[in-house]
């Protein structure tokens, strides 16, 4: 099962160190290399030498006694996966906050790849304030965690704290090895949480939103190798880009300015379908009576990113026969002939070669193919949409996934709404339950296809159901 996979194990000093023998012989059993990194204090509890005759490699403690050519926490970072088990309230305190006092610290710092933290612990500190707010921390980063048992503790009570056992490690660490990269090499931007758009400077009309769903979907997308832009209400930190958009029209705007290249796009977030019109400067002071706020409509950015998407193709289309005939020089400006303002970057960022005399000619030539009406009209299609910013790396073909948030008759109103935004799939749940959806740990969806094709997804964890969603799209 972990053939050939090169697993580097940190030890602190805990009691539950004297297990990890045994989780020694289980990844040797199943064919992976071990090598093991301890804290001076995890040798009060386990030798070097058994651990060393267990994993048949050199245990390390101090910086500077590997004998390479590397500093030793570059050289131990030379492995698939860094498993730290126990881990100490300690320990994670100092990983939490970039500290790097001994070789294990170090090495965890500078490690790029998975690492799976496994506390064990007195149950007053786990529930630490301080150790759960460095747990946190540690989730948020991208660390896995194995959280630890109930159980009868060594200081002698029973509670929780106790280390998973290593079957448990052995099973994470094969789960997370089994992570399918079915998104390596593909660039996906999600949305998520809910618009809030403000009434003056202290009220706003927002929902209840809590963007778990869209988290969920990005860290989801991460694992499985995707360059991932999560565009949020709210700010999160995570191992990938974060861009904060509280209102509407502030993710319009960052949902278009960062669509270039992407392969997907995942609208989770509850976005307001109204805005109001005027933001009062000052606080609305109680007046007796009633109070009118005018609303207006918020943009679509659902149903404007479908229709930029046709828009694209048809432009690709029309240009592509005269591309055919362009030198390379010409490339530079295939997209656009007509649009000035894309012109005139192109000329700015020195992409394009040709001199005014070759530009008046190809435009002239695709006035003689394409007639100027249509070419006028197909200019004007791309400026009413808003999104002027097309490079050459934009991709027509980006798959577009909308979510569709129903309190009754969900099925029947979500294929109307697939229908209507001209999205690939949308992810249906009800908002009426309670167990799920809106600000809940869980999910229940069905996802719908364009030929509106439904597949149900059973209640599960918002994480397992990311996972489903996106297994189910791109596998
Ligand atoms: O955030 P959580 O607490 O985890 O809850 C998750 C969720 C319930 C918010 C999520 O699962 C969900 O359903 N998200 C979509 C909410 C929504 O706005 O649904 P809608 O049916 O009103 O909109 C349909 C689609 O159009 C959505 O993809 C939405 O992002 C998009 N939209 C809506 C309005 C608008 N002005 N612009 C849009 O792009």
């Amino acid at each position: 099962m972990l053939e050939n996979k090169n697993i580097l194990i940190g030890i602190t000093g805990g009691i539950a160190a004297y297990k990890i023998c045994n989780l020694i012989r289980l990844y040797k059993k199943s064919g992976a290399n071990v090598r093991v990194v301890v804290t001076p204090n995890a040798l009060n509890f386990v030798t070097k030498l058994t651990l060393q005759t267990l994993s048949g490699n050199e245990v390390y403690v101090d910086n500077f006694e590997i004998d390479e050519y590397k500093p030793e926490h570059i050289a131990l970072t030379e492995s698939d996966i860094f498993v730290i088990a126990p881990a100490s309230a300690n320990t994670i305190g100092k990983l939490a906050n970039g500290i790097c006092d001994n070789l294990l610290l170090s090495t965890a710092c500078a490690f790029a790849r998975p690492i799976l933290i496994v506390p064990a612990m007195n149950e007053n500190m786990w529930n630490n304030k301080f150790v759960q707010e460095n747990m946190t921390k540690l989730k948020t980063a991208g660390y896995e965690v194995l959280e630890p048992a109930s159980g009868f503790l060594a200081c002698g009570v029973n509670g929780i704290g106790r280390m998973r056992e290593v079957e448990d490690i052995f099973e994470k660490t094969v789960a997370m090895f089994s992570q399918k990269q079915i998104l390596k090499g593909k660039k996906i931007l999600i949305t998520a949480g809910g618009t809030r758009e403000k009434i003056d400077p202290v009220r706003y009309i927002t929902n209840s939103s809590s963007g778990k769903m869209g988290i969920a979907l990005a860290d989801n997308a991460y694992k499985m190798g995707a360059d991932v832009t999560l565009i949020s209400t709210f700010g999160v930190e995570k191992p990938y880009r974060n861009i904060v958009t509280p209102t509407a029209l502030e993710m319009e705007k960052a949902v278009k300015e960062n669509l270039s290249a992407k392969d997907c796009v995942i609208m989770s977030a509850a976005v307001s379908d109204y805005r109001v019109e005027n933001v009062s400067e000052q606080k609305i002071k109680k007046q007796g009576g009633e109070l009118n706020l005018k609303l207006v409509e918020n943009p679509d950015i659902l149903k404007e990113i479908c229709q930029e998407r046709i828009n694209l193709a048809s432009h690709q289309e029309a240009v592509a026969p005269l591309e055919g005939e362009m030198s390379e020089g010409q490339r530079g400006v295939n997209i656009k002939p007509y649009n000035e303002e894309h012109r005139e970057a192109q000329y700015n960022s020195g992409t394009s070669q040709l001199c005014s005399d070759q530009r008046s000619t190809y435009v002239a030539e695709f006035d003689k193919q394409y007639g100027t009406e249509a070419n006028e009209e197909h200019r004007e299609a791309q400026y009413n949409s808003g999104i002027s910013q097309l490079c050459s790396d934009q991709k027509s073909t980006y798959v577009v996934v909308g979510f569709c948030a129903e309190s009754e008759n969900l099925i029947e109103n979500a294929k109307t709404k697939i229908q209507k935004k001209g999205c690939d799939y949308l992810i249906a749940n009800d908002i009426s339950r309670k167990d799920i959806g809106f600000n809940s740990d869980e999910n229940e969806v069905y996802i719908i296809d364009k030929s509106l094709n439904i597949k149900h997804i059973e209640k599960d964890t918002k994480e397992n159901i990311a996972k489903r969603i996106l297994e189910e799209i791109f596998e």
